[in-house]
């Protein structure tokens, strides 16, 4: 790797190190040799378990330390900072999911803005070489303009995960322009793949099928005006992270934000069909899920494309895994992870 800013002496520090975007990035990291310091508060959003498997993965690196932590407790920040001295911070902890924020909206506060808030604090008084954050890209609510582009105009998101997601942009900017602090926002398109996350729908489909249960799609049953998502593999995630990070903002305010997405909207049908091919791949047989039609969720919006041009002209790189590859992984690690072959 010839980036400075990932040498094995710097210290990384990727919150949300258990979660599935973070275990993936730690995972990588370590392989190049850096040392990485993960934090994850371990919430039971979803199986701990799962959590607890990537943990295994990444503790068996030597340069790889685990603290048990909240991004929320303001002294439990500081006191990271000031051990670890971080030059590379990769703030990936947060409150996940759209639909869970209209149950459990003060747990997005929490994590997302609070907890983001001691982050940039924390860079503020133990300067650092490179933020990057997650945003989404929920932040461009039901915007019709495709593909999204960052110039867009996003204020008017349709759930509060978007805002606190929009909200740490802003705070973002400010703090990068009042203690030049370089960061870099990544609005992430829909990631999938191996050790993905339960709460989302490819992964849901798949225990509804073996638990023999039809599944629900919120698409009002309307194939010819279906739903579209840019679906976007894991692999290509981290290698847009890992490729960001050695590249800090060097603008007056250096702050930045970029899409990182597929590039190719796909119809949810078409995303299921593949989820039922690559199924019937791993176990050897014809799978066909039981399907039930329902109308489009409050939050949900009903198209989301990324325009990738910014992030190809910083990096040389956008995303590219096609579905029925990046699916045929998840399907392949699922019947082995829950023996279901
Ligand atoms: N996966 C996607 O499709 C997607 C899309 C857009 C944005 N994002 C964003 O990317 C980031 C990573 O997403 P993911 O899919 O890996 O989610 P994830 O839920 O698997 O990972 C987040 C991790 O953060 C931890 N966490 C939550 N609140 C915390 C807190 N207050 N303190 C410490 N740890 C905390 C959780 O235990 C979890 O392990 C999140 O910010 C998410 O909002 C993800």
């Amino acid at each position: 790797m010839k980036s400075t800013l990932l040498a094995p002496n710097q210290v990384c520090l990727i919150t949300g190190a258990a979660g599935f975007i973070g275990h993936a990035l730690a995972r990588r990291l370590l392989d190049e040799g850096c040392t990485v310091v993960g934090v994850d508060n371990l919430n039971d959003y979803y199986d701990v378990k799962l959590k607890q498997a990537r943990l295994t993965q990444l503790t068996s690196y030597e340069r790889f330390v685990f603290i048990k932590g909240d991004i929320s407790d303001k002294a439990a920040v500081d006191g990271l900072f000031a051990e670890y001295k971080p030059k590379v911070v990769v703030n990936l902890a947060a409150q996940a999911g759209v639909r869970y924020s209209l149950e459990n909206p003060g747990a997005y506060i929490q994590s997302n803005i609070v907890g983001f808030f001691n982050i940039l604090e924390a860079c503020r008084y133990h300067p650092v070489d490179h933020l990057i954050y997650a945003s989404s890209s929920s932040v461009y609510g039901a915007n019709k303009k495709v593909p999204f582009e960052e110039s867009d105009f996003v204020d008017h998101p349709v759930s509060l995960y978007a805002s606190t997601k929009k909200s740490n942009e802003l705070m973002a900017h400010t703090y990068s322009h009042l203690y030049q602090i370089p960061a870099t926002g990544l609005r992430f398109f829909t990631v999938y793949g191996p050790m993905g996350r339960p709460d989302m729908a490819y992964f849901g489909f798949t225990d509804r099928y073996f638990a023999g249960k039809p599944i629900s799609i919120f698409n009002n049953g309307d194939f010819e005006n279906d739903l579209y998502r840019d679906f976007t593999y894991i692999d290509d995630i981290v290698e847009g992270i890992v490729r960001l990070i050695g590249t800090p903002p060097e603008t007056i305010v250096p702050h930045r934000v970029f899409n990182i997405g597929n590039n190719r909207p796909e119809k949810l049908m078409t995303f299921i069909e593949a989820l039922e091919k690559a199924l019937g791949h791993a176990l050897g047989k014809e799978v066909r899920f039981e399907k039930k039609f329902e109308p489009i969720k409050p939050g949900d919006v009903p198209a989301t494309y990324a325009s990738t041009d910014l992030l190809q002209e910083a990096v040389g790189f956008k995303p590219q895994t096609p579905i029925d590859e990046g699916l045929q992984k998840f399907a392949d690690w699922y019947v082995d992870y829950y023996n279901k072959s």
